[in-house]
């Protein structure tokens, strides 16, 4: 991961709570112990027999190092995976398909949606996103600019950006910061909201409306919402 810096982490939170938002209330999303974002992505893996797997972000390999599958590539340009490089660098040199995808890389609105486009277009059919970081307790964990060590960014914002779209099916498990999961498949449940700039919304927006905008489901209703 890049090196933190607390000179600029206390700007940053001077800013955003000047400029961007305040607010105080968060969210309690109880997640449970011991089941973290590799169990899930482990669990989709085995029960669909995937043989290929791209991880974007990879850091100290917590992720990547459980993943068994004949083939695997992970992306990150500080540490961890072995392809040392920026997710668009590793875009724009590539030219497989990958059966199960996990975006992890950089948390912003912006990138996170390059990195969902890009794995899009290399996910095979029937093939599997996941992202991390989907459900931030707080407005600090969400704040971009970034000032908290605990961060899970905005994230969010670009899920709900894909979840107005048609051409994909996307749920949000309860898990380790929450893990969206995305299908190349009709849109069954398209969310309606009323504006398009969805890099705008806010975190007020999001604690008033996330199981809506995320469509969040529990971790033991994951294969049986697969099954469909
Ligand atoms: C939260 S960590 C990844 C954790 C890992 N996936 C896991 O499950 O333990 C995020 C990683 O994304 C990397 N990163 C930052 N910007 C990136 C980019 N543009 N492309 C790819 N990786 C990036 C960082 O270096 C960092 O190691």
């Amino acid at each position: 991961m890049e090196k933190i810096n607390k000179v600029r982490f206390k700007f940053n939170k001077i800013y955003y709570s000047l400029f961007k938002e305040r607010f105080d209330k968060s969210i309690n999303f109880d997640f449970p112990e011991g089941i973290n974002r590799w169990d899930l992505i482990r669990k989709v893996i085995k029960t669909h027999n995937f043989k290929s797997y791209l991880e974007i972000g990879c850091d100290d390999d917590y992720s990547f190092k459980k993943i068994d599958v004949p083939e695997k590539i992970g992306v990150d340009p500080y540490s961890g995976g072995n392809f040392k490089g920026t997710s668009d660098q590793f875009f724009s040199q590539n030219k497989k398909k990958f059966d199960c995808i996990f975006i992890d890389g950089l948390h912003e609105y912006d990138q996170v949606c390059k990195d969902l486009e890009n794995s899009l277009n290399c996910i095979n059919e029937k093939g599997i996103i996941f992202l991390h970081d989907a459900l931030p307790a707080n407005v600090h964990q969400q704040a971009v600019p970034r000032y908290k060590v605990i961060w899970n960014g905005d994230v969010w914002k670009s899920i709900v950006n894909y979840r107005t779209r048609d051409d994909c099916d996307i749920v949000t498990c309860k898990i380790d910061h929450g893990v969206s999961i995305v299908r190349k498949i009709y849109n069954k449940d398209r969310l309606n909201i009323s504006t398009k700039d969805f890099k705008s919304l806010k975190f007020k927006d999001f604690y008033n409306n996330y199981q809506k905008y995320l469509r969040v489901i529990e971790y033991d209703k994951i294969l049986n919402y697969l099954e469909k």
